[in-house]
């Protein structure tokens, strides 16, 4: 089943603003439709209007489109590789080191980071952030799925977890170097606070617009020479070229020019 018809497309729009903190103009429009589709689909709905109905009358339908809408798929060390530069490159010339993680899904991206910082016997403070509050609820809680440690080396899954009926609960002293908070990132707002920002898998849904809103909050958000790092197939838009220098193009590692 297609959707041809985009009529009443603003409709659904209007409604998940109403209904979902979460706002549809920030996002690229072919990707956010083909979401939008597939929840459809489940219902044999084909036209927006009767999808509208639904969701402002279904409370549950609503949490799963926005669970469809904001994608929160990731992992411990996902591209290894972009830890082991840090690692190596970056983090030991950061004295107690200011991050954040900003769409930080389930915390690994950011209990990834406190686990180097950890191992490297570096200071650190480590802010997660993401629109999703289940996810950062889950963040929280610090419990695994094997799905989620796929890619962490074998003797951190030993050393940082434990194993618990639900899955492999992250370790007390990891969990106190990170604080989660629900934040849109339409809505931060923090000055030359941070050595180091990731941003990864998160501009690539987002219009262009709203990327070059974001990549200046970032300028503004890094202390001198911080460093931002952004997912392996996203770049930087716009006149955010200009405010950055490239360190490292493979692994997407820009520093704040000042
Ligand atoms: C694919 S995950 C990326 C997780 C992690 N950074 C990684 O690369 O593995 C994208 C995350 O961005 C979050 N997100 C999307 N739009 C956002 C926004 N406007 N503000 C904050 N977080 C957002 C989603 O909720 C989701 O958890």
């Amino acid at each position: 089943m297609e959707i041809i018809d985009d009529k009443n497309f603003d409709e659904v729009v209007s409604a998940i603003k109403k209904i979902i903190d979460f706002n549809p103009d920030n996002y690229k429009k072919k990707p956010l439709r083909r979401r939008i589709w597939s929840r459809m689909r489940r219902f044999g709905i084909d036209n927006y209007e009767d999808y509208t109905k639904l969701l402002l009358s279904d409370e549950e339908e609503a949490r799963r489109l926005k669970k469809a809408l904001t994608i929160n798929l990731t992992r411990f060390f996902r591209n290894k590789e972009v830890f082991d530069y840090l690692r190596k490159e970056i983090l030991p010339s950061i004295k107690e080191s200011s991050i954040w993680s900003a769409g930080c899904a389930n915390g690994a991206e950011p209990y990834s980071l406190a686990i180097l910082c950890c191992e490297l016997n570096l200071p650190c403070s480590i802010l997660g952030t993401d629109i999703d509050q289940d996810s950062i609820k889950k963040a929280r809680g610090g419990i695994y799925d094997n799905f989620a440690l796929q890619e962490i080396d074998p003797s951190l899954k030993k050393r940082y977890f434990k194993r618990v009926k639900e899955g492999f609960r992250i370790a007390d002293e990891i969990k106190s170097l990170v604080e989660f908070q629900k934040l849109d990132l339409k809505d931060a707002d923090y000055k030359k606070e941070f050595d180091l920002i990731i941003c990864r898998n998160v501009l690539i849904y987002l219009s262009r617009e709203f990327q070059k809103k974001i990549l200046f909050l970032f300028y503004q958000a890094l202390k001198n020479h911080g460093y931002l790092i952004l997912g392996k197939v996203e770049s930087l838009t716009g006149d955010a070229r200009r405010l950055f220098y490239c360190i490292d193009i493979k692994n997407r590692i820009y520093e704040k020019k000042v």
